[in-house]
């Protein structure tokens, strides 16, 4: 469902010079399968998962998601995919059940469709409460709850989350794992970027781990295991990041 070929992104800065984001990194995600890129702050996640998103375009290397090619047909890769941002900005003077009816008429679903459709996404992710308040007013979890109901409404076979459980706390965190975990059932293919170990330990049936724009390692529990002769997530990610000392450190 997801095929990345040695994707890469640059960015000029003034300031910086040319920023390698996202540096020749290639990958697979099946149907059904739950990927999740680890990497610490300004590794290329978001980056990465934007240009598959079609949000920004590659400096090299391609992408074909859901068959189609980002470049090439950024509509049908968009048509088929449920893209969470954290974004929720330009919506703030709008409540959740506006924003889901906006979005649900731009995927083209309408009329009583929609409806039962909002309905149970406010189920789904327990916002009845707060519908209909202005999204401005609501706290950065209860936003996130929203910013997901909004990803997933049109029911896309592709999720492409960044960092889903940013902000959640513990109840609503789990609200959402068992959510991919129904989707991954029901066969969808999940790729999705976490700074939480537990979570992508739990979820995740392949890791890729992201350090300055590569991909240092990736594949199932197991694998970077027997890699790097390390048994929790915690100190393998340390290990593929070259930073072991970090361990006894207690950071
Ligand atoms: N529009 C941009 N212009 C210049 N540099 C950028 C731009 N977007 C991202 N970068 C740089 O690209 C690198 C990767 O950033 P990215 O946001 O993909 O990291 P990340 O892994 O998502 O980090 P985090 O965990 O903090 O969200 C960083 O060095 C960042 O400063
Ligand atoms: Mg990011």
């Amino acid at each position: 469902m997801i095929q990345v070929d040695k994707l890469a992104k640059s960015f000029k800065d003034k300031k910086r010079g040319i920023v390698h984001a996202l540096d020749h990194v290639s990958f697979q995600v099946k149907a059904g399968e739950i990927f999740g890129l680890l990497g610490p702050n300004g590794a290329g996640k978001t980056t990465c998962l934007r240009l598959l998103a079609t949000i920004l375009k590659p400096t090299s290397g391609t992408a074909q998601v859901g068959g189609a090619d980002i470049v090439q047909s950024p509509e049908s890769v968009r048509r088929q995919i449920g893209f969470l941002s954290g974004d929720m900005g330009s919506h703030a003077r709008l409540t959740p059940r506006e924003v889901l009816s906006f979005f649900g008429k731009l995927n083209g679903i309408t009329g009583s469709k929609l409806s039962q459709r909002i309905d149970q996404m406010v189920e789904l992710f327990d916002f009845r409460e707060y519908a209909d308040t202005k999204i401005d007013k609501l706290s950065t979890g209860m936003k996130q709850k929203v910013a997901i109901a909004r990803t997933v409404l049109h029911d896309p076979p592709i999720l492409i989350l960044d960092e889903p459980s940013a902000g959640l706390d513990v109840p609503t965190a789990r609200l959402i794992e068992r959510f991919i975990l129904n989707a991954k059932e029901s066969g969808k293919c999940i790729l999705f970027s976490t700074h939480v170990m537990e979570e992508a330990e739990y979820l995740c049936d392949r890791i890729g781990v992201v350090h300055q724009g590569r991909l240092k390692a990736e594949g199932t529990m197991e694998q970077l295991r027997e890699l790097t002769g390390k048994q929790r997530l915690r100190e393998i990610f340390l290990d593929l990041l070259d930073m072991p000392e970090a361990v006894g450190a207690g950071i």
